[in-house]
């Protein structure tokens, strides 16, 4: 049984060197298999992206376990609470995706303005449609953030460069990091009501679960986007399929679902919808970081390091 198990497909020259030096497992299909229970009893080390649910009883089952190591920066699916009564070191890598992220949004949001899937799909099946597929332009109009963390002020600052106005909403960032980025602090009620696009940054917890329902889209524009690279579950997906079939809001681009894979439902049928497979942090670059992120922590605490 090897010492460090990867239960997803976890890449890069950090990884490659890991497993060169150590005795490593490489399981990427293993994160919903019951074999992951038997393996991780005898780990001292686990990697992970977003799939393999770290829970409480997984965790009291692995005794030799000494780091969980998430390669990303959500940790949703590690119970840190219980990996830190069994003293269990967690390492993640908050900001080194965060840039990556940004960049998908900013497409995304081309891609709601100018209809860019649309318009390939069209060409590519033999159209030259140029006025089906005339556009809105990003300057000018009103983006509203949600979550003003790191991954929420990159995209606000790359959003003013295109012209955008930037109105944000976070209870957590000090009223100056607001200014700071260019953007005004507005309550949840009047981003949703003034913002031409909304785009979600919060973390999935508790108290983002279901954030956006009914309620929130029936307060946004009719010509609003609406935009979600975060987590699915921050989302209603039943309700924003209605805000969406009723013209509540106009359009909608998630790179991240409630259920991942999702199976395939109403959103994959419409029009007015863009989807991709939760690619946010998905670059050769982010991957780089992350990866040498938490290799590194994974041998140091391996190697007795605090
Ligand atoms: C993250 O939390 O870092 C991103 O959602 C990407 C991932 O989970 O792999």
């Amino acid at each position: 049984m090897a010492e460090i198990l990867v239960t997803e497909n976890i890449t890069g020259g950090a990884m490659t060197r890991l497993r060169e030096t150590h005795d490593v497992a490489f399981e990427p299909d293993l994160w919903s298999n019951t074999e992951l229970v038997s393996k991780l009893a005898e780990a001292r080390a686990v990697i992970v992206r977003n799939q393999t649910q770290i829970t409480r009883e997984l965790i009291e089952q692995s005794p030799r376990l000494e780091v969980i190591a998430r390669a990303g920066a959500g940790l949703d699916n590690i119970d840190t609470t219980a990996a830190a009564e069994a003293g269990i070191v967690v390492t993640y890598a908050p900001a080194e995706n965060s840039l990556s992220v940004a960049e998908l949004v900013m497409g995304l949001l081309l891609s709601l303005a100018r209809r860019i899937p649309d318009a390939w799909q069209d060409t590519r099946n033999g159209g030259w449609d140029r006025k089906t597929f005339t556009g809105l332009e990003l300057s000018g109009r009103t983006l509203g953030i949600v979550g003003f963390g790191r991954i929420g002020r990159l995209v606000a600052e790359r959003a003013i460069a295109f012209g955008m106005r930037l109105i944000a909403h976070d209870e957590f960032i000090p009223p100056e990091a607001f200014a700071k980025a260019g953007a005004q602090s507005v309550s949840f009620e009047k981003l949703l009501a003034e913002s031409d696009a909304v785009s979600v940054h919060v973390p999935l917890l508790d108290s983002t679960q279901s954030l956006f329902g009914a309620r929130q889209f029936a307060a946004m524009k009719p010509t609003a986007w609406f935009i979600n690279a975060a987590r699915g579950e921050i989302v209603d997906e039943a309700a924003l399929v209605e805000a969406l079939q009723s013209g509540e809001i106009a359009a909608t681009a998630l790179d991240v679902r409630d259920t991942e894979p999702p199976s395939r439902g109403l959103l994959e049928e419409m029009d007015n919808v863009i989807l991709t497979p939760h690619i946010g942090a998905f670059t050769q670059e982010a991957q780089e970081r992350v990866v040498a992120l938490v290799c590194g922590d994974v041998e140091r605490v391996l190697g007795g390091e605090s």
